[in-house]
């Protein structure tokens, strides 16, 4: 990674963010920002194309994503802060940008074809979703952003980036925009509570960074483990078990670990008390999380203006990166 590396990344305004957040991406960019220079988008356009009939979730949820950022550590003296819809830009070089890529090619991304299938849109699948990688190319590129911290779920769309960018250049026979590189977490992903591969909130796996106590207790009391074990001496499966694959993300006892994972194995250890301890564990590494949240919480207008700020700096960096685009397209009239 050379030092002009410019970090980009962003989330969906649809909720608060929760543990797989923080594996997949935050942890890495309280480590970036003080390498790079750091972008982190709020992308209220991207969580339009399928919440665009209830857009107040968008709004209100923009507040709950900086309060996250800021309590996990992510600085706004390190890291410029935007909002997606604030910067026109992005809107004129996703437009440009639709003229790089093919339809089909659009509905073969494995990611989005499983988003896809998962909402059952069919018929009803709309423009503005089947596009939505285009327009997080001119997210990151709008910036000449190189590297993004993500989950491995972002690769075929940062792929897909890729190729846009590159016909882009070799069409006008320029080097505007570098290639675009994925920076994967450690732990590819999270499993949710439920033991399905993905923890997110529309599938109501999740555990959020805000959750209190309680809330954390009820949700892994709950938690998937292994269904065969069902009585204490009995041995117990560690693989596709939930409350294992938490704490080899969240103890940092990995001693600990190793030797209840022994002990479940050989049979003697009951799912209660893993949980009881992976509660413990989880509220330990939540509380000073959830201290700095509060904090924050208590001037939410300095929060929003954080992100406002940020969003005029990151204008003056689009308008320059525009100017660049119309001289490449030949549409330079001023
Ligand atoms: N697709 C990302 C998500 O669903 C959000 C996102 C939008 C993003 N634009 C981006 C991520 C640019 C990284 C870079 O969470």
């Amino acid at each position: 990674m050379a030092k002009k590396d410019i970090v980009l990344t962003g989330d969906r305004p649809t909720g608060p963010l929760h543990l797989g957040h923080f594996v997949g991406s935050l942890q890495k960019r309280v480590e970036l920002q003080d390498k790079y220079k750091q972008f982190v988008m709020i992308a209220d356009w991207q969580g339009f194309t399928d919440n665009f009939d209830n857009p107040q979730k968008l709004r209100d949820n923009v507040t709950q994503v900086m309060l996250d950022y800021l309590a996990v550590g992510i600085d706004p003296k390190k890291t410029t802060f935007f909002i997606q819809s604030l910067i026109p830009q992005i809107a004129e070089l996703y437009f440009i940008y639709l003229n790089f890529v093919t339809v089909s090619r659009l509905g073969r991304n494995p990611t989005v074809k499983a988003e896809i299938q998962q909402k059952g849109y069919g018929e009803n699948l709309t423009a503005g979703f089947l596009t939505y990688p285009v327009h997080q190319a001119a997210d990151i590129t709008i910036v000449k952003g190189t590297l993004v911290p993500a989950g491995a779920d972002q690769n075929p769309i940062i792929e897909q980036s890729n190729e846009i960018v590159r016909k882009f250049n070799s069409t006008y026979n320029v080097d505007i925009f570098p290639e675009i590189k994925i920076v994967e977490s450690a732990v590819s992903r999270l499993p949710g509570t439920d033991g399905k591969a993905k923890m997110s909130k529309s599938m109501g796996n999740a555990i959020f960074l805000c959750d209190t106590e309680d809330v954390v207790a009820k949700k892994v009391m709950t938690m998937y483990t292994d269904p065969d074990h069902i009585k204490v001496d009995m041995p117990g499966k560690i693989d596709g078990n939930t409350v294992f694959a938490y704490l080899d993300v969240f103890d940092t006892d990995k001693q600990m670990v190793e030797s209840l994972k022994a002990q479940y194995q050989a049979g003697g250890l009951g799912d209660v008390k893993v949980k009881k301890y992976l509660i413990e564990v989880l509220n330990n590494f939540l509380e000073p999380i959830r201290l700095r949240r509060n904090e924050f919480a208590q001037d939410k207008e300095a929060v929003l203006d954080i992100v406002i700020k940020g969003s005029e700096q990151v204008r003056c960096i689009a308008a320059d990166t525009m100017l660049e685009v119309r001289k490449a397209i030949h549409l330079d009239y001023i």
